[in-house]
């Protein structure tokens, strides 16, 4: 249905942002996690969103998983219905940074003209994209939901890393990868982000 809204006309709110931004004492953006499916990414943003909010910040976390449960419930796993998953994150996502709040989308997100779309829709700087570049053969032994084991039995067909493309970012704001063969945790993951945002105020 994309495409398919014609004859609306847009709005100004009175309330700014910049009259929000002062309002929360702090500037909205979105924080975009990619990854394959046990790469941390849940995990980096429950925590990111636990230490924001210790530190005095207001964030929100939209993750793939528990998104499915609701807005995209009617999406599957083939490319086109992944690129819709995307874009509608990224639509609510931008609404929430337009309210000044510091949204978390951790979403696998596998290709890069889905994440770029939602890059393009945001002001420069307010998307900031985290690759959790964690290999295949570390996510496929967590396991944690079992997955990967029924993608191998040929039981969840079209599973990222296994029957269906994963394309990293060439250009992310943040990389998070294995130094000296050894993941980072998830506190060493969420101080890397958090003191990203530091730098850039
Ligand atoms: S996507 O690609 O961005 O639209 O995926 P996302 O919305 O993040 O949902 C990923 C979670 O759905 C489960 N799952 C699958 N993942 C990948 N491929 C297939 N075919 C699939 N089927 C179900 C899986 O639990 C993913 O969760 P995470 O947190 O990534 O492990």
């Amino acid at each position: 249905n994309v495409g398919k809204s014609t004859n609306v006309a847009w709005h100004e709110c009175q309330v700014g942002k910049l009259e929000k931004q002062k309002l929360l004492k702090q500037k909205g953006c979105v924080i975009w996690i990619t990854g394959l499916s046990g790469s941390g990414k849940s995990t980096l943003a429950c925590g990111l969103s636990r230490e924001l909010h210790a530190l005095g910040y207001l964030s929100y976390v939209l993750d793939g998983d528990n998104i499915r449960h609701g807005l995209n419930k009617d999406l599957s796993f083939n490319a086109e219905d992944r690129a819709e998953n995307i874009r509608r994150i990224g639509e609510v996502a931008k609404l929430f940074a337009d309210a000044g709040v510091i949204c978390i989308a951790s979403l696998i997100s596998p290709y890069r003209r889905d994440r770029d779309a939602c890059r393009c829709m945001l002001p420069d700087a307010t998307f900031i994209e985290v690759y959790l570049d964690i290999p295949l053969e570390v996510c496929e032994s967590r396991d944690a939901k079992g997955l990967y084991k029924l993608a191998r039995a040929g039981k969840i067909k079209g599973f990222t890393g296994v029957d269906d493309p994963y394309e990293p970012p060439l250009n992310c704001e943040i990389l998070v990868r294995p130094i000296d063969g050894v993941c980072p945790s998830p506190v060493i993951m969420c101080k890397q982000v958090i003191s990203y945002l530091d730098e850039k105020g």
